[in-house]
């Protein structure tokens, strides 16, 4: 179809939520796309560090063929294998005893929020609720995961938002302590912060965090939506701070695209849910779950998160020989595994445009960072390749 055309009724007939750029793209196979026009790309935002096995890879488009051709929805009334079969490869590979799936990252925050709030009720005061989330962060859409977003710029316009939310800076403990009293229920936290700005704390923040939480008989939720399933070059990314959460949450990478939230607890959490207390029609469906399971066996399998520590260095290295000959037009190049950040003087927006054009598609991250998402599988030619057309566009943007 005509692109022109296509982009025409895109502003007519879409909702306007978000800006989107001028490309409509129409096929992809591991870290390339093409679109309408038939112009080739590499793809470094993994559609916002989803496609961990990158495009069509044909162990997922083989489990999507047969699991649609046998079985795609039944409802959680009934027991479904594939389900059951994901929750227990997750609770083997993690800290977490039960898992509740549902199919988004919002929704995996929503009963997060859902099970913190119950669990302090039943081991405490019955005005126990309080979520103390991090400024920068980002949890979701929905109008309590919006709210546990502490950036007033997603807020506007949708007051009245629910309360039981309080913020505190990123990184600072000592903020956490002052803010943890007998109404709190849980800390709610990304390890990494990826669309505020792919934010790295110390390396004393998560277990901080861990010892006031058991200092005050709170929770500590960790929001692994973009940092988990290997991103970071663990599993997990709680795995390089050596502490574990009582509730985790995960949905982008964990079935590669197709549409999946978990939320992950032990079993003193997830006791508070019992039959009838929550609930969801698709979550955890068999097609959802069974690709699930092929992705998260071929990421243990093929070693993909020892894969991306070593993608994620090399890149961060290419990316730091672009820093220091840019004559301060790049500031900094942050990050772990394959999520990095590049902070830039230039506005960013030009220079993701200017990648584009040459065939690179990166994603941005806070005010003014490039952020790099690409599949765990991306070999080194197109890490090379990337790092060439991010030092032109830094180059052809200069201020
Ligand atoms: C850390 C984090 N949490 C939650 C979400 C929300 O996920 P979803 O867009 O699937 O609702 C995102 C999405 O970018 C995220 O990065």
């Amino acid at each position: 179809m005509d692109t022109k055309l296509l982009m025409e009724w895109s502003d007519k007939h879409l909702m306007t939520f978000a800006k989107r750029y001028p490309v409509a793209l129409v096929r992809g196979e591991g870290v390339r796309v093409w679109d309408s026009d038939g112009k080739e790309y590499l793809d470094f935002t993994g559609g916002i560090a989803v496609t961990a096995l990158g495009h069509s890879h044909p162990k997922v488009v083989g489990t999507m063929r047969e699991q649609a051709a046998t079985l795609l929805h039944v409802s959680n009334y009934f027991h479904i294998p594939q389900q059951i079969h994901l929750a227990k490869l997750l609770c083997d590979h993690s800290f977490a005893d039960r898992v509740f799936f549902s199919n988004s990252g919002a929704e995996a925050n929503e009963t997060a929020i859902k099970l913190a709030r119950k669990w302090a009720k039943e081991h405490g005061a019955s005005d126990r609720g309080d979520i103390i989330s991090m400024r920068g962060g980002f949890h979701g859409r929905t109008l309590a995961t919006v709210t546990a977003t502490a950036q007033e710029k997603y807020h506007h316009g949708f007051e009245p938002l629910p309360g039981g939310f309080k913020y505190v800076p990123f990184n600072d403990l000592r903020a956490v302590a002052r803010a943890i009293d007998s109404r709190t229920a849980a800390v709610l936290v990304e390890p990494i912060q990826g669309e505020g700005g792919v934010n790295v704390p110390d390396d004393g923040y998560l277990p901080g965090l861990r010892k006031l939480c058991d200092e005050a008989g709170i929770l500590l939720v960790l929001d692994e939506i973009q940092t988990g399933m290997g991103r970071t070059g663990k599993l997990w990314c709680y795995e390089h701070a050596g502490v574990t959460p009582d509730i985790m949450t995960l949905a982008k990478a964990l079935a590669n695209g197709v549409p999946i939230g978990a939320t992950l607890a032990t079993n003193d959490v997830a006791s508070v849910l019992t039959p009838g207390t929550h609930g969801t029609t698709f979550g955890g469906n068999p097609f959802a779950t069974a690709v699930g399971l092929t992705v998260f066996t071929t990421l243990v399998e093929e070693r993909l998160p020892e894969r991306a520590a070593r993608m994620g260095r090399l890149l961060s290295d290419r990316l730091g020989a672009v820093r220091a000959k840019s004559g301060g037009a790049v500031k900094e190049v942050r990050g772990r595994g394959l999520l990095i950040g590049m902070d830039l003087v230039a506005p960013v927006g030009a220079v993701v445009s200017a990648c584009r054009e040459r065939g690179l598609l990166v994603l941005t991250a806070g005010d003014n960072a490039l952020r790099l998402a690409p599949p765990l599988t991306v070999d080194e030619a197109s890490i090379d390749r990337a790092v060439e057309i991010i030092d032109r566009a830094v180059e052809d943007c200069r201020p």
